[in-house]
């Protein structure tokens, strides 16, 4: 492709692509096809031979664009995956077109700079002293991991990375954690088993005396608690855990406090509601998702860390081939000494340019608006007879049911669950489903900046029409 061609076919493309935002709420948010279709779609051979880019862009119209789930649609309210902003979409092109490996400083020098000043807004953001330091991630699982990673090797005197798992240790989390909490201590090796699911009071917070027994009841078999995982945020309703208490008997403890933001990290962001006094700063290591409530597209998480050097400490390791003999002076920061990921694209660039064009401030109205829809739900239920709301909303997660079938579970959670099939196919909203000690919920979570507070009337009058023709179908 010659630079000629490439600029038409760039210009076709940002044409292409500001027309699809323009109307992407005319769109059903998700599409209306079998799966087998799609497949379909594309079952062919490897090409042999070359396309005229307009073919190839033609067949992206024909079979990719209109099957897409549109997460900028304003009903777009599902599992958390924000509408991009169009400033850090540009910012995912000028990334790949640049190339930079953020891994290693000779492979993007600027680029480098920028990414640890990005880290560094995140660390400050946080509460965070100059000490601190962190990475950006694949998302929050990865970083959910590389924070399980650091407590093994902080807490066992970095024993572990040398000699494996040697003794028998235990994490704590609340029953409300994320999935990605189970399979990071399953992949540092302390096997799932090591993980204690405790129960959470009824704003969806970790019961602390819940934790004081499992402690105790782990220091009697002889099984030594490693790290707390504090949730900042949960998946399905946005609950905060008492980080301070959690700092105290991590302290206590001898553990590693880490704390998952990845979701609720955008609160740091607010001015309505602003994440302050919460003591997030106090966990030794933090998961922020920039993909998520920072409205970047994906993919861009972070793990933050109060002392930088725990990084290196774990992932310090240096093999000739990628030793930089040319930096004499010791001032080129490579990123594959500090961090788990080698090879990995300049996520920095789209968080960084997201915060010059828009500023912290208006990010921060975005995740407000947000915010203020999921509470004015929450007030339209508390006032409805036939759906009740899991909590006050703190964040733009709420969790809400039909009361209708309350006696029967297994019947409540199949009218849940067809309910949000017809939401699906009416093509208007996305929301998904969930369990709450053991009830079935509807989970709306907006992280969308066109979502308006009239979304929210409309897609509870929608529930409402659609809880009511279920249950006189059956
Ligand atoms: C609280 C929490 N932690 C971790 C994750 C995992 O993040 P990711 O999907 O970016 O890997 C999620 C995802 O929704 C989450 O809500």
């Amino acid at each position: 492709m010659n630079p000629g061609e490439f600029r038409e076919l760039g210009h076709r493309v940002v044409d292409m692509l500001a027309e699809y935002l323009e109307h992407i709420e005319e769109k059903p948010v998700f599409p209306n096809v079998e799966p087998s279709t799609l497949t379909q779609f594309f079952a062919e051979p490897l090409p042999q031979d070359s396309s005229p880019p307009e073919k190839v862009l033609a067949e992206l119209e024909e079979k990719l664009l209109p099957y897409c789930t549109h997460v900028g649609h304003p009903g777009y309210m599902g599992l958390i995956t924000p509408s991009p902003n169009p400033v850090g979409i540009i910012a995912d092109f000028i990334c790949s077109a640049l190339n930079q490996n953020i891994g290693a400083y000779t492979i993007g020098p600027a680029a480098v700079a920028m990414e640890r000043r990005t880290v560094r807004w995140l660390t400050d953001l946080a509460g965070y002293d100059d000490k601190a330091g962190g990475n950006l991630t694949s998302g929050g699982m990865m970083a959910n991991f590389v924070g399980l990673k650091l407590a093994r090797d902080a807490v066992s005197g970095d024993r572990i990375q040398q000699d494996g798992v040697q003794d028998r240790w235990a994490v704590y989390a609340s029953e409300e954690r994320h999935v990605s909490v189970d399979k990071a201590v399953d992949a540092v090796g302390l096997g799932r088993t090591a993980l204690r699911a405790l129960p959470t009071d009824a704003e969806f917070r970790v019961r602390l005396d819940a934790l004081e027994v499992a402690i105790s009841e782990d220091h009697k078999r002889g099984i030594r608690p490693l790290c707390i995982v504090g949730i900042s945020g949960t998946t399905n309703t946005g609950a905060v855990d008492p980080i301070r208490a959690l700092r105290k008997i991590a302290d206590r403890e001898g553990m590693w406090l880490h704390a998952d933001a990845a979701y609720g990290g955008g609160m740091l962001l607010s001015h309505a509601w602003p994440m302050r006094d919460q003591g997030l700063e106090l966990a030794d290591s933090i998961t922020i998702d920039p993909h998520k409530w920072f409205y970047a597209p994906l993919d861009a998480g972070a793990i933050l860390v109060k002392d930088d050097r725990r990084l290196t400490a774990s992932f310090g390791m240096k093999p000739s081939y990628l030793t930089d003999e040319l930096d004499r002076a010791n001032e080129r920061y490579q990123y594959y000494v500090h961090s788990f990921e080698q090879s990995r694209r300049f996520r920095g660039l789209k968080v960084w340019m997201s915060f010059k064009r828009y500023g912290a401030s208006q990010i921060g109205e975005w995740i407000d608006n947000n915010v203020r829809q999921a509470k004015h739900l929450y007030s339209m239920v508390a006032k409805h007879s036939e759906f009740e709301a899991a909590s006050d909303p703190p964040m733009s997660a709420i969790c809400i049911r039909y009361r209708g079938a309350e006696s029967d579970e297994p019947r409540s959670k199949e009218l849940h669950a067809e309910v949000a099939r017809r939401v699906e196919s009416s093509g208007k909203f996305w929301i998904s489903t969930t369990e709450l000690k053991g009830k079935a919920w509807f989970r709306i979570n907006p992280v969308n900046f066109r979502t308006r507070t009239e979304h929210m009337d409309q897609l509870l009058a929608l529930l409402e029409n659609e809880c009511h023709s279920v249950l006189e179908s059956t």
